[in-house]
């Protein structure tokens, strides 16, 4: 039977390398926070109510950022170190099967690899197992001390280790499964360390040790999953690698991406069969894109959903927006806001709209701006279209019937209603409601002067 499984993820300290005022698991890579995705890895193995997060630093705002998965908090209020971080568990996290041990700014790991070091602990019947692996540039790593029969010995740190210790390229990722029963009985043994002062979780192994109990490695060989993330640098690299592995994936399940290095897709989007995603893209947040979509190059796409068979062209940008089946967008085209086109409609170059119900089969293929506004379907917004949504202090509602025409260059000025089937002649200013079936003129009638130019080109240039 599988030993019951449950998770630590430590993620207090502020990160003093990041240089921010931000705290270091909050900072964000492959669209979203370090420590999301430390849970995302831990919460395939691990059930929600058996993972404890160690909560310090901007602790209001992890809390607020996970407590929707369902885990634990435990506030460490004074950073003493990981081990001291670990000890505050105790009576939240439970003490039996076996505890992962998880740094919350360790974002790259997976839930396979968790999976193996679950297996390797199984296989070998050791007290605890831990992730190692070799670099070619250790520094910062706490190095791995073997002993004779080739078990862990000890791990010592970066700032404790000397000239010798300094040499071993074999590092401690952080990502350990220990007996619970055990770290409970030994967790509180660690003395705070000679040179630093703080409690190092790491010196748990050689109290295990002591205590007779044998320490195992699985050594991986993509050193790229426990890259710990301690500086902005770091941050890069993960963003990195985090998004070629979403491109990837999305690639392997049917999505076409051209020159994928270019392209920014978040871990949490969603993209359908045979959809088509031209370079230097970015589709953020919680979007999901159907199959058969266009995605044209240079366009953001925010927190929106996109129905199937949408063509959204170059250059486009799309806010927490609807589009639905087979509408086409841009290029150049903003939906700025909480938007929803209808299947079938046509927004144009340098279009925006803002909180707008953009009716099936609609158009607006140049130049307009349309806020607060509700579309119906078969509209036509002719080039230059704008509504005057705001008065200097309210919005106000623009409402336009099904197959309205607005001419071009109309502005349309809210509180108003165009009722369905009208029509407004080009150029207008409208103030007042339009009803169905009628032509609306607001503005003044062209007058012509036969013979005018005539007349003023005969007159004598002026002296002066
Ligand atoms: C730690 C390991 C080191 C390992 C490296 C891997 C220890 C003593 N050292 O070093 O062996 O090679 O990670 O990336 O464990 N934290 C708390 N409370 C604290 C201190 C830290 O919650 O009091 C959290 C931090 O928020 C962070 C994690 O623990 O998410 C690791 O702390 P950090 O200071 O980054 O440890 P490293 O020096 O990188
Ligand atoms: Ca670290």
């Amino acid at each position: 039977m599988q030993t019951e499984l449950s998770a630590i993820v430590l993620a207090a300290g502020l990160g003093t390398r990041m240089k921010s005022r931000k705290a270091k698991v909050l900072h964000e890579a492959g669209g979203q926070a370090l420590v999301e995705h430390v849970l995302d890895a831990a919460g395939t193995t691990v059930p929600a109510d058996r993972i404890t997060v160690v909560v310090g630093h901007q602790a209001e705002q992890v809390r607020a950022l996970l407590a929707p998965r369902g885990c634990h908090f435990v506030m460490q209020t004074e950073q003493r170190g990981t081990g001291h971080a670990v000890a505050m568990c105790r009576g939240v996290a439970p003490e039996n099967g076996w505890t992962l041990l998880l740094y919350g700014d360790c974002p790259l790991l997976t839930s396979q690899t968790i999976a193996r070091l679950v297996a390797a602990q199984q296989r070998s019947g050791a007290a605890a197992t831990l992730i190692t692996t070799v670099l070619d540039d250790p520094h910062g790593y706490g190095r791995i001390l073997r002993a004779e029969d080739g078990s862990v010995a000890a791990i010592v740190e970066q700032k404790a280790a000397t000239p010798e210790q300094l040499q071993i390229r074999e590092i401690n990722s952080g990502i350990y499964c220990i007996d619970s029963e055990l770290l409970w009985r030994h967790i509180a043994e660690i003395e705070p360390n000679p040179a630093s002062g703080e409690i190092y979780l790491t010196d748990i192994v050689e109290i295990l040790r002591r205590a007779g109990k044998r320490v195992e490695a699985l050594v991986l060989e993509d050193a790229s999953e426990i890259l710990g993330i301690n500086q902005r640098l770091e941050l890069a690299e993960a963003d990195r690698i985090l998004r070629a592995r979403k491109t990837k994936q999305l690639m392997l399940d049917g999505v076409t991406i051209f020159q994928p290095e270019t392209v920014a897709i978040d871990a949490k989007v969603e993209i359908g069969q045979d959809s088509v995603i031209a370079a230097f893209t970015q589709i953020l947040g919680k979007t999901k894109i159907g199959a058969d979509c266009t995605v044209g190059a240079g366009t953001v796409i925010r927190d929106s959903v996109i129905a199937d068979g949408v063509t959204i062209g170059e250059y486009c940008f799309v806010g927490t927006s609807v589009v639905e089946t087979g509408a086409q967008i841009g290029p150049f085209s903003r939906l700025r806001l909480e938007n929803h086109v209808g299947a079938g409609a046509q927004i144009g170059n340098f279009v925006e709209l803002k909180k707008t119900r953009f009716g099936a089969g609609a158009k607006a293929m140049h130049l307009a701006y349309l806020g607060d506004s509700l579309v119906g379907a078969g509209v036509n917004i002719g080039a230059g279209t704008i509504t005057c949504n705001f008065d200097g202090a309210n919005k106000h509602t623009t409402e336009i019937g099904d197959g309205v025409f607005v001419g071009s260059n109309s502005t349309l000025v809210a509180p108003v209603k165009l009722e369905a089937d009208s029509y407004i002649g080009a150029g207008s200013v409208i103030t007042d409601p339009v009803p169905g079936d009628t032509l609306a003129l607001g503005r003044s009638r062209q007058v012509n002067k036969a013979g005018w130019v005539q007349r003023k080109r005969a007159q004598k240039p002026s002296k002066d």
